[in-house]
């Protein structure tokens, strides 16, 4: 790469040590107003085509932190003919690189807003507020900074036409923002489908892109469920970005390999994710790398950690560890600084979870459960589930993702490794996986044997870096080139025809 895309520089956070600069935030936060969020097309946007719904809070179910208006899945032809209309692709690289770094400024500067909805509509603790917008600014930068490298190496290839970007609710603005910025750097008009749960932080986003200078036709942001992500699949876009559920990715998959026109698919899902901890390692380290690994974001993130497979002869002592550190994390309202834990996203995921924790309770041969969630208060007023660990004797239970705050340690005895990381393998998910230990033999066996996308050896298999850490998997956890890395862009070119032709 060229020097320019060399030295592109991630975005720095918030200090919330430094008082002045935590009151500044504050003040930005009090002072973002939050408006009522509907589809935004380059077409009609009729009143009869829209359904509201309050979005609440879900941290705080009597409040309503706005409306939104979901749009009627029967009438997506006209957005789909908007965009396949749109003049976007006869842009210059430069000006699409300049829209996108103009963007990736107003979102720094309306960052109270953007992470005042992370909180309230998402659930996000402040620290992971923050994490939200620096990856969503830095997805503007990174795509931006590698559409001038291409098109200065003259490695620039044409668009594929029209493209779908569906996101999940879970990085409501880092991801929403990652698929579109790349699908619009590479020259596609977009129509992105934010998660039904997360539309209000969507819509605020998509506005920003507007007021760089992006033309409504070059982004459509259409609201709605699942049953209006299903509807637009249908049309014959000629590109698909896709983050969520393995389920949901499979059907998706079906559809393009039936489409007439052959859509290119990027599909990012889910992961049973394996830490591998030997009697080498150092137990503080393990420690504050697995309590960040398997609860930060209240366990809701893709790279969470599932799995932990402790060796033998140091499992009883690392289970007494973390029990206790289990007992000092704060679950409670995200708003607040000294919140550790937020609230799942909605009744459904809590229940789902609950009744996982009901199952675990009678497989576990030890369990702890963080006592102070059963804080009646919180219970009643937001989705809170208490994080949990639970000791098993084996893998068997575990076959799907479960995606929250709850660890399963299964014990392994190291002359059964390799069995175990088949086991796990088996199961068909291949997102993240690590190592700690300080034997460099033992490391490198664990990265051989066990199949991930990304793999990190002595510390937290959470938060890839865009640029640093491209992130993805293969197998039941996706398909395509991986986010923030050199590839995802140019999988949403034509590259592989044009560069045949020479
Ligand atoms: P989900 O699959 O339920 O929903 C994701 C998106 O798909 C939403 O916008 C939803 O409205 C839409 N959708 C639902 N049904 C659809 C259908 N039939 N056709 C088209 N679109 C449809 O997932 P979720 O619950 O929002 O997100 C959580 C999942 O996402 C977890 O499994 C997590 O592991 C995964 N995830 C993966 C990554 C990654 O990069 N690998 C990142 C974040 C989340
Ligand atoms: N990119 C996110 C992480 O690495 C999912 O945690």
């Amino acid at each position: 790469p060229s020097a320019l895309f060399a030295d592109r520089l991630n975005s720095s956070g918030f200090d919330l040590a430094n008082e002045l600069e935590l009151d500044k935030l504050e003040q930005a936060l009090n002072q973002a107003q939050i408006a009522n969020a509907r589809s935004l097309l380059a077409v009609n946007n009729e009143a009869s085509h829209l359904t509201p719904h309050p979005v609440r809070n879900p941290a705080d179910l009597n409040q309503v932190v706005a409306e939104v208006a979901f749009f009627a899945p029967e009438h997506l032809e006209s957005v789909f003919n908007a965009a396949r209309q749109s003049e976007w692709q006869a842009q210059s690289a430069v000006q699409r690189a300049q829209i996108l770094r103009k963007t990736a400024d107003l979102y720094q500067q309306h960052h109270g807003l953007l992470m005042k909805l992370a909180v309230l509509e998402a659930g996000k603790t402040l620290p992971n507020a923050i994490a939200e917008l620096r990856e969503a600014v830095d997805f503007l930068r990174y795509y931006a900074a590698q559409l001038d490298d291409l098109q200065q190496r003259g490695k620039l290839a044409p668009p594929r036409g029209t493209a779908l970007c569906i996101s999940p609710w879970n990085f409501p603005l880092a991801i929403f923002t990652g698929q579109i910025a790349a699908a619009l750097a590479a020259g596609n008009a977009v129509i992105a489908k934010p998660a039904e749960q997360t539309s209000l932080i969507a819509y605020a986003a998509v506005n920003l892109f507007y007021q760089a200078g992006l033309p409504r036709s070059a982004l459509q942001l259409i609201l709605g469920a699942g049953d209006v992500g299903a509807a637009l699949v249908k049309l014959p876009f000629d590109a698909i970005v896709f983050t969520g559920s393995t389920d949901v990715a499979k059907l998706i998959a079906e559809q393009c390999a039936q489409a007439e026109n052959e859509p290119v698919l990027i599909a990012e899902t889910g992961g049973q994710n394996v830490l591998v901890v030997d009697s080498s390692a150092l137990s503080e380290q393990v420690v504050a790398d697995v309590l960040s690994s398997a609860f930060d974001s209240a366990g809701q993130r893709c790279s969470a950690l599932r799995v932990l497979l402790l060796q033998q002869e140091v499992a009883d002592k690392l289970y007494t560890m973390l029990a206790q550190a289990l007992q000092e994390l704060t679950l409670g309202n995200p708003a607040l600084l000294a919140t550790d834990i937020g609230p799942v996203i909605d009744e459904e995921a809590k229940q789902n979870l609950l009744a996982h924790k009901a199952k675990m309770r009678g497989l576990a041969r030890r369990y702890i459960e963080l006592e102070s969630a059963d804080n009646p208060e919180a219970q009643a007023h937001g989705h809170y589930v208490a994080p949990a660990i639970y000791l098993l004797d084996d893998l068997q239970p575990l076959q799907r993702e479960v995606f929250g705050p709850i660890l399963h340690i299964v014990p392994y005895h190291k002359a059964q490794l390799a069995q175990q990381l088949q086991a796990i393998n088996a199961k068909g998910y291949a997102l993240t996986g690590g190592c700690h230990s300080r034997i460099r033999k033992q490391i490198d066996f664990v990265e051989r044997h066990l199949k991930c996308g990304n793999f990190y050896v002595n510390r937290n298999i959470v938060g890839a870096v865009v640029g640093v850490q491209p992130f993805g998997g293969h197998g039941l956890s996706g398909t395509g080139p991986k986010a923030g890395g050199e590839f995802y862009l140019q999988r949403l070119t034509r590259a592989t025809d044009y560069y045949s032709r020479f």
